[in-house]
This record gives C-alpha cells, sequence and structure tokens, in this order.
C-alpha cells in the first residue's frame, strides 16, 4: 500500500482520522524520546494526555467505545496496540462475553485451533457484531497452527477448518503455535499417551511447514504469517529463507518476563512482538505481577489500576498485551490505558523487576510431558536469557 492509499484507507470516518493523528503523534514522539532528554519527554507526557483525553472515546451505536491506537507490521498491515485473549480458561457465556469485548472497542482478538471452541465461541460473537453493523475490515484476527499440524501436507487443513469454525474468509495473523511437532489423530487432535506425554514428531522441519504458511497468503486465506514460542536461533533459521518474513511473534511477556533479547532481536527484523499473560495470567500460583509493591505505588501515583500499568508498560516495552478476563468491567479498564504515559524513573523501576526466565508459567512441559526432548523445544535452560 503507497501512502496515499494508506491515507484514503485510514480517512474513512471521524473515528479513523483520530487514531492516524494520535498514531502520528507517537511515531513522532516515541524517536524524539529516543534521541532526546526529560524536557522533550515531560513535553510529550503533555501532549499525549491532551490527545488521548479528547480522542481515545468514541461512539459505537448507543454504546460509549474506547479505542487502542494502531501500530504497523513489516508488511504494511495495521494491528491495534492492544487485543483481547479469546481463550477463557473456565466455561463461562464466552459469545456474551466476546460481543461485549467488541462493543467495549476491542479490535484484535488471540484464538487458536487448539483452544477447546475458543474459534467456534469468537465466531459466532464476530457473526452478531456484524449483524449489529460491525465491520470486518476494522478487525484484526489471529489464530493458529496446532503442534499437531506442524507438517507441510496438514496446515492448510488446519487452516481450512479456523476458517469455519470462526466463520471467515481470510485470516490477519496466522501463527505456528509453537516450534515442537506432535503425532495427530484422525479428528485432528494432538496424540497424547495415557500418562500424559504426548507423541511427538520429532522430524518436524520448520522451513517445509513455513512455506506452506506463504502459500496461503498467496492463496488469500491469510494476511500475515508469524510465530509464537519460538527461540532467536528458530526465528532466525526462517527468518533467513523465508520469501515472506515473519510479521509476528507471539511469546510470554509481562512484568517478570520482559523478553528484552527476543523484543530486540524482532525489533531489528521488523516484527512485532504479542504478549501472552501480559497480566501475568492466573495458571500458576507463582507471584501475580499486579501484586507488586513497585507496581501498587505507580498505580497510585497515576490514579490507574495496578493492572493499567502493567499494560501501559508492555506497550511501551513494545509488546502488544492481549489479556483476557471475564469481567465487563475489567475489559474497559484494561483498554483505557492510553491517557497516560510513564515517567523516566517508573519505567527503570519496572525494567528491575524482571525476573527472566524465572517466573515463566508455559514451557510446553505443563501441557505434553516429554515436551523438553524434541529437538526443536524452544528452551534449552528455564532461565535462557533468549527464550
Ligand atoms: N501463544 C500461546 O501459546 C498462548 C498461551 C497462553 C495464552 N495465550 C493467549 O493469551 C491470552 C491471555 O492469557 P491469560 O488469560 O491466561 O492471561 P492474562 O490475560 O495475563 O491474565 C488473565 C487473568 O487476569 C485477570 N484479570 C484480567 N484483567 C484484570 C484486571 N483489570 N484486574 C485484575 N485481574 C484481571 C483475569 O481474571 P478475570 O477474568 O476474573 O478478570 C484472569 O485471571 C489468552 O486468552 C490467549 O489468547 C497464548
Amino acid at each position: 500500500m503507497n501512502i496515499s492509499e494508506e491515507n484514503d484507507y485510514y480517512m474513512k470516518d471521524r473515528c479513523a482520522r483520530k487514531t492516524a493523528l494520535y498514531r502520528k503523534f507517537i511515531v513522532t514522539f516515541t524517536s524524539i524520546q529516543i534521541s532526546t532528554g526529560l524536557a522533550m519527554r515531560r513535553f510529550r507526557v503533555f501532549v499525549l494526555l491532551v490527545l488521548g483525553l479528547s480522542s481515545h472515546l468514541t461512539s459505537f451505536g448507543n454504546t460509549q467505545e474506547l479505542q487502542s491506537l494502531w501500530r504497523s507490521l513489516n508488511n504494511g498491515l495495521e494491528i491495534p496496540m492492544i487485543g483481547f485473549g479469546a481463550h477463557f480458561r473456565t466455561p463461562v457465556n464466552e459469545e456474551e462475553l466476546l460481543l461485549r469485548a467488541l462493543k467495549t472497542g476491542y479490535r484484535l482478538f488471540d484464538t487458536a485451533w487448539v483452544y477447546p471452541k475458543s474459534e467456534e465461541h469468537l465466531g459466532n460473537a464476530l457473526k452478531k457484531w456484524f449483524e449489529e453493523g460491525g465491520n470486518r475490515d476494522d478487525l484484526v484476527i489471529t489464530t493458529k497452527l496446532p503442534l499437531s499440524g506442524l507438517r507441510a501436507g496438514d496446515v492448510e487443513i488446519y487452516l481450512n477448518d479456523s476458517l469455519k469454525n470462526l466463520g471467515l474468509d481470510y485470516i490477519d495473523m496466522y501463527l505456528i503455535h509453537g516450534p515442537i511437532g506432535m503425532h495427530r489423530l484422525d479428528n485432528l487432535k494432538s496424540h497424547v499417551y495415557a500418562n500424559g506425554t504426548g507423541d511427538f514428531d520429532f522430524t518436524t522441519d520448520h522451513l517445509s511447514v513455513w512455506r506452506a504458511m506463504e502459500d496461503q497468503v498467496k492463496a488469500g486465506r491469510v494476511r500475515s504469517i508469524g510465530l509464537s514460542t519460538f527461540n532467536a536461533s528458530q526465528i532466525l533459521r526462517i527468518w533467513n529463507q523465508a520469501e515472506i518474513k515473519p510479521s509476528n511473534l507471539q511469546i510470554e511477556g509481562n512484568l517478570y518476563i520482559q523478553q528484552k533479547e527476543l523484543r530486540t532481536l524482532c525489533n531489528e527484523l521488523g516484527i512485532v512482538v504479542t504478549a501472552f499473560f501480559p497480566i501475568g495470567s492466573n495458571v500458576t500460583n507463582l507471584p501475580a505481577p499486579m501484586d507488586n509493591s513497585v507496581v501498587q505505588k505507580i498505580a497510585e501515583k497515576y490514579g490507574k489500576t495496578p493492572t493499567q500499568i502493567l499494560l501501559n508498560y508492555s506497550i511501551h516495552l513494545g509488546f502488544v498485551p492481549i489479556p483476557n478476563t471475564k469481567n465487563p468491567d475489567r475489559m474497559r479498564e484494561n483498554l483505557d490505558i492510553f491517557d497516560f504515559e510513564l515517567d523516566y524513573d517508573d519505567f527503570e523501576e519496572l525494567s528491575a523487576l524482571d525476573q527472566y526466565g524465572k517466573y515463566r508459567k508455559f514451557d510446553f512441559e505443563g501441557l505434553f510431558k516429554g515436551s523438553s526432548k524434541h529437538p526443536e523445544y524452544p528452551f534449552a535452560d528455564r532461565r535462557s536469557l533468549y527464550t
């Protein structure tokens, strides 16, 4: 897309104009921040506050709706700076909550073939939203090829199933869900032995799978392709051989696992990094970032909640966070994070709280025993800085 086409695209309506203006300011002032000192940063805070307060609310139908800022992928696709994780860990009224998330203003949704019924729930919510006047072009939908589909010949089979589940004719971001291949059953699910050990496919070949992913872009079924929980050398191996480069990496990322090295690598390659578990999730009893006393002190200073501080900080690190909540008030709370900016000192304090891999929650072993024996297991060392 050239600049004038891009302008046309984003000048469609009043809401989009505001977003474009806001984005221009973010880009401009982010560059300024890199090259100048405190005075400029303070000026930027002021401008963001004024713009943020005046433009991050807009109306959709009869409801007041919040908006995310947007950013670009390396292939020109624009995505919101924050999304909604469509995977609910416990059964709830998923469709209603996803429709609520759409009406709250979320435009990026993350799901996966492997999350039970998640694609169908999202598909049903999207259908209702379209019926009420919502526009497909305003959305960015991510879903993922499961570990049981990591063979070139299986990519299209799983993608078609995802499209059917979602009721869509294209996916915006299609990711390989992880680097470890598994054998599958006839119903496409992973084969797992009775004792919980996975039936792994030790012949996993990332490059042939990637070529099949590229074919899906060429066929128009997918707009961009990427990776999830791949380590640096796996990313580079694909990057160096790819005809269509990865544009998104999804990894665990929050206050306690800040992923500096992977963020730096992806920044250099122009890969946008999505953070799952941005709040710290509730899947284990490891310490929760929102309970950290520094986070709570900073939240008090800005008159925000600890979670808003965590999500704002996540975006400042360059992540696109995809929090999930089953609570409609928290949906708003988690999106209402664009009207303030952390001071340099607060940023430094939060940065010092990184625990690297120590509090990693997602390590594949929790899902499929024996994962760490796969030749493509991404975490050679649980505390590795590089994964
Ligand atoms: N690529 C991958 O391999 C991968 C792996 C895991 C997850 N994911 C994606 O990441 C998404 C998010 O994962 P997640 O839900 O486990 O982690 P999360 O978003 O970090 O945490 C969700 C937890 O935080 C709570 N919460 C949300 N907003 C809150 C707020 N404002 N104040 C207090 N508590 C709040 C929620 O409770 P309430 O519901 O009670 O608010 C829930 O317990 C998933 O939906 C999925 O799309 C991807």
